[in-house]
């Protein structure tokens, strides 16, 4: 391994870098935002992956970690943090016996969306000895998972409070469409109607006597609006702890920076005008765009194959094989799983690496 101190330049590549003063300041201006308004923090460790940042999160105010896999809620467990959302369904025997085994070591809260799902959890629960806690999704615009808001939803309440192996925390409803709506107006109102189907959603549970002491929802492009909205108690952002080029257009994130990059060789310059670098398709995730290079005017990254980045390079620009440049990611979430390793970086050096513990965590 790679000794602590040496330069960026010697690093070997490819190798995700994460500049940890860029990193450090979108924690603390998340959590500052988190402390001026009722709702809490509860940010996605599908974004890092890592167990060492969620602590630092859980150190700066958020209240635990919501996770999209089981698999990353072990890895979370196994690093001692006890409190965690699954914001998704978890289906399927192996599964549902892994669930109710982590309960025993966690306070894990899982979303549900069916009824017989409900039934399997509950079963399993009882027959392990736990009580397991439970929110539902609800469909707040995203055609994803989730039961319709209102009756839909208070049906199922019901079909969840006959089981006393389960424990009805409250509700879920992730409005992700609305995350990365460019004009803050446009976002707000969007936002604002798929808050509204569910906190009367909780209305009316509430009303037939549901205690819902959870309403989750929201992400990093919605966090200002949603974290702000009367009845929703926590906030899943993810992204803002990296950010990316696709957050970095959306209005209202200026206080973020991009923290994640690739750091790739340059191995040869085939022709004049044209360079290639060992960062492709396996190296960095390219769903939302090619990644601008970083600090480098004329030179721009043109195509991904797997092993290879193919440049375009202006004349004036002295880039030989041997050199070593950064590439902005476009998608911090997705590049993540590419990795086995944080390569983080403070004042140009090697500060330390940190293992991506629920890379590939996918089950
Ligand atoms: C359920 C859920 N919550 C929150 C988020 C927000 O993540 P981010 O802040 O990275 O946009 C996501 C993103 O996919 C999600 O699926």
């Amino acid at each position: 391994m790679v000794r602590l101190g040496v330069e960026v330049g010697e690093i070997d590549t490819p190798a995700l870098l994460i500049d940890l003063d860029v990193m450090e300041r979108n924690i603390e201006t998340m959590a500052r935002f988190f402390r001026s308004v009722p709702a809490s923090l509860r940010p996605h460790a599908k974004t890092h992956k890592c167990p060492i940042i969620a602590h630092k999160q859980i150190a700066a105010g958020a209240r635990g970690v919501t996770c999209a896999k089981l698999g990353e809620a072990e890895t979370m467990v196994e690093a001692g943090i006890r409190d965690m959302l699954v914001a998704n369904e978890v289906v399927g025997e192996p599964k549902v016996t892994r669930l109710v085994n982590l309960a025993r070591h966690s306070d894990v809260i899982v979303a549900v969306d069916s009824p017989g799902n409900v039934r399997h959890l509950a079963e399993a629960a009882r027959a392990k000895g736990v009580r397991l806690n439970v929110v539902i999704e609800v469909e707040v615009g995203n055609n994803r998972c989730g039961t319709d808001p209102g009756r839909p939803t208070l049906d199922l309440a019901r079909r969840i409070a006959e089981h006393g192996s389960l424990n009805f925390k409250g509700l879920l409803g992730y409005e992700g469409f609305c995350q990365n709506i460019i004009d803050i107006e446009e976002r707000r109102l969007k936002t604002h109607e798929a808050m509204e189907k569910l906190v009367s959603t909780r209305d009316l549970l509430e009303d037939a006597g549901f205690a819902v002491e959870i309403v989750s929802a929201g992400g990093t492009g919605t966090h200002m609006i949603t974290g702000r909205y009367p009845g929703v108690t926590e906030v899943e952002a993810g992204s803002y702890v990296f950010m990316d080029t696709k957050y970095s257009r959306v209005e209202g994130l200026e206080d973020f920076g991009c923290a994640l990059t690739v750091l790739s060789t340059v191995v040869s310059r085939p022709r004049p005008g044209v360079a290639v670098c060992d960062a492709g398709l396996k190296a960095i995730t390219t769903e939302f765009g090619l990644p601008p290079v970083k600090g480098l005017e004329g030179v721009t990254y043109e195509r991904a194959s797997e092993e290879h980045g193919r440049l375009k390079v202006d004349p004036d620009v002295k880039l030989r094989p041997g050199d070593k440049i950064e590439l902005i990611v476009t998608h911090c979430c997705t590049n993540t799983n590419l990795y086995d390793h944080f390569h983080c970086v403070r004042d140009g050096r090697l500060e330390a690496v940190w293992r991506i513990a629920a890379r590939g965590r996918s089950q």
